[in-house]
């Protein structure tokens, strides 16, 4: 078990891949806090995980209420003692080519996607600066390199790598690793409603020919956020089946 008794607050957890990390983490010893604003959801994992033989603990949350996260910290550290790994996933998209981008569309991506993971970051970094030890993982997007009609959304998770590069450099010292994962084009329930025509174009521009995995990125997670991963900070990467290469 790669990441044995360690606390791990995973937010949008309640399905996609925010629901397989946080099966994953429990499988490797991980005690997980399930965030989400989907009560049922985010229950339902919970007790998922629990007869897997799995410990978690779940709590509806808004990452968007700065107030709420810290009150969610405060919830977690009286219940487990610390925290040791945060994985900021909640994240939403709401396209529109910009002419017609509402200014709610733009609030709630940036405020959501950004925001959320800032609120986060915020709500747990004493608590990992006074232990001298954690680990933050970011989840950006492939979409941070630009998309028609995500003006929004690339901003937010353009934003995301800004953030995780900014903060890498000022929780380093603490020995505490801030990377993000940029999931390329993932196999979740939203992809499968892909028209196929759309779905074969998509595949054509991905080197490996094929769809990405939840698993394949909840298991760059487990790694990042595992000791084995203790010198690499700062870094994006990309799950894309070689989609950007740098
Ligand atoms: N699916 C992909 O192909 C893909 C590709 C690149 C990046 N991503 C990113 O990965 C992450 C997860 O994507 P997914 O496809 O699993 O999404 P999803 O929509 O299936 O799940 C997102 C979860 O976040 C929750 N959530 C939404 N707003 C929230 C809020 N304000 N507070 C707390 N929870 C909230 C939702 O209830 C949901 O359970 C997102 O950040 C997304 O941008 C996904």
């Amino acid at each position: 078990m790669r990441l044995k008794d360690k606390v791990a607050i995973i937010t949008g957890a309640g399905q996609g891949i925010g629901e397989g990390i946080a099966m994953r983490f429990a499988r490797e010893g991980a005690k997980v806090v399930l965030v989400d604003v989907n009560e049922s959801q985010i229950k339902q994992v919970e007790q998922n995980i629990k007869a897997d033989n799995g410990i978690a603990l779940a709590i509806v949350g808004d990452v968007t209420s700065q107030e709420a996260m810290k009150d969610l910290v405060e919830q977690v550290v009286k219940e487990f003692g610390t925290i040791d790994i945060l994985i900021n996933n909640a994240g939403i998209t709401r396209d529109a080519l910009l002419h017609k981008m509402s200014e709610d569309k733009w609030d709630m991506v940036i405020n959501v996607n950004l925001k959320g993971t800032f609120n986060l970051c915020q709500a747990v970094a004493p608590i990992m600066r006074e232990k001298g030890y954690g680990k933050i993982v970011n989840i950006s997007s492939a979409a941070r390199m630009g998309n028609v009609g995500q003006t929004n959304y690339s901003a937010s998770k353009a934003g995301v790598v800004g953030l995780t590069r900014a903060l890498c450099k000022e929780l380093a010292p603490k020995q505490i690793n801030v990377n993000a994962v940029a999931p390329g084009f993932i196999e979740t329930e939203m992809s499968k409603k892909v028209p196929e025509d759309i779905l074969k174009a998509l595949i054509k521009n991905i080197p490996m020919l094929r769809q990405g995995t939840i698993d394949e990125i909840a298991g760059t997670c487990v790694f990042l956020a595992s000791d084995e991963a203790a010198f690499i900070n700062g870094q994006v990467i990309h799950v894309d089946g070689g989609r950007f290469m740098f």
